[in-house]
């Protein structure tokens, strides 16, 4: 059985992070960038573990400078998500990474996306949102501009603010200006946050930066009293099954904390974070889900509802995917 053409949505994924290796060495090849070394021999990205992760994303990166490649980049991304039968999806987009931050010229960056969006839309059926993003490696103060950026641009494309990178830099609370500043803004927040950091990193993100979504979460399983929290406050966990396993964050799939934080109430999505990074589809999650947990069309269907419940884009648009998905 395939799951591909059930109506989904997936509010996890780093633009950049789904750009095709194909594309980056279109670009690459463009501009006279050699960055020969992020790909293995068959022509995936290569890296050994999270923290090289990072360092080929952002070598890939260096190759996104125009906002005509960011405009070309969200086309083929989402010519493949909605292939994927995804008809809304929310993603991660950073200035650190593209373009040499430069932030002045970053608004035309998000209208190149936008731009992108509006035809994926009409040509494909699929809804785009944005949600710009500081980098937490880069330290709180390179988040700042980040945050204040997404609080310029917040609107009916961009439609929050969050956290990704390295997550064992300081604790959430060093991060607090730049949540804050986008929550007066009117901006829903999310942030990544056990992924690696555990139940702690968890914990004090929920208590300091105030999010409603927390990106991965699954380093909660190991403190009852979090799973109750956060099921009673719902807050809802964007998971990343695949990309968990082949990042190791977890042992394996059969190890995977996703249906035991589901029985215990908790909000749960499925996303992919960085498809081709991490070889994986919204497809392919699902199969995964179904082989490993038994999970159905039922299940998935409940997780999309759950989803569009706390998309960050307007009710207007909540209430006309969630028709897609009866
Ligand atoms: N974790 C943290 N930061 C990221 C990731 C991830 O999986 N992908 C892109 N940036
Ligand atoms: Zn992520």
């Amino acid at each position: 059985m395939s799951f591909r053409t059930l109506p989904k949505v997936e509010l996890h994924t780093h633009l950049e992070g789904c750009a095709p290796p194909e594309f980056i060495k279109g670009l690459a090849a463009e501009k006279k960038i050699d960055i020969s070394k992020i790909f293995t021999a068959d022509g995936g990205y290569a890296f050994r573990d999270f923290d090289h992760f990072l360092k080929v994303y952002e070598a890939a990166c260096t190759t996104l400078q125009t906002p005509e490649d960011f405009r070309r980049l969200t086309l083929a991304v989402l010519e493949e998500t909605a292939f994927h039968g995804v008809v809304y999806m929310e993603t991660f987009v950073s200035p650190d990474f593209c373009g040499g931050g430069d932030l002045a010229a970053w608004k035309d960056y998000l209208a190149a996306m936008e731009d992108a969006a509006a035809e994926g839309q009409e040509k494909l059926g699929i809804t785009l949102k944005g949600i710009v993003t500081g980098i937490r490696h880069f330290g709180p103060d390179a988040c700042k501009p980040a945050a204040r950026c997404a609080a310029e641009t917040f609107g009916d494309f961009i439609v929050g603010y969050g956290m990704a990178g390295g997550e064992m830099v300081g604790r959430p609370g060093d991060y607090r200006y730049s949540f804050d500043m986008a929550r007066e803004a009117g901006m829903p927040l999310t942030c990544h946050a056990g992924e690696w950091g555990g139940a702690a990193m968890v914990a004090e993100t929920l208590r300091d930066l105030r999010v409603g979504r927390i990106g991965h979460g699954i380093g909660a399983i190991t403190d009852p009293a979090l799973i109750e929290e956060i099921a009673e406050k719902e807050i809802v966990l964007e998971v990343c099954p695949g990309s968990n396993v082949v990042l190791k964050a977890v042992k394996g799939w059969d190890n995977h904390p996703i249906a035991k934080l589901r029985d215990a109430g908790v909000k749960i999505t499925v996303s992919t974070d960085d498809p081709p990074f991490f070889h994986t589809t919204m497809t392919d999650e699902y199969e995964m889900l179904h082989r490993t947990f038994g999970w159905d069309e039922d299940d998935f269907k409940a997780l999309n509802k759950t989803a569009i419940a706390a998309a960050f884009c307007d009710d207007d648009t909540k209430t006309r995917i969630a028709k897609r998905l009866e």
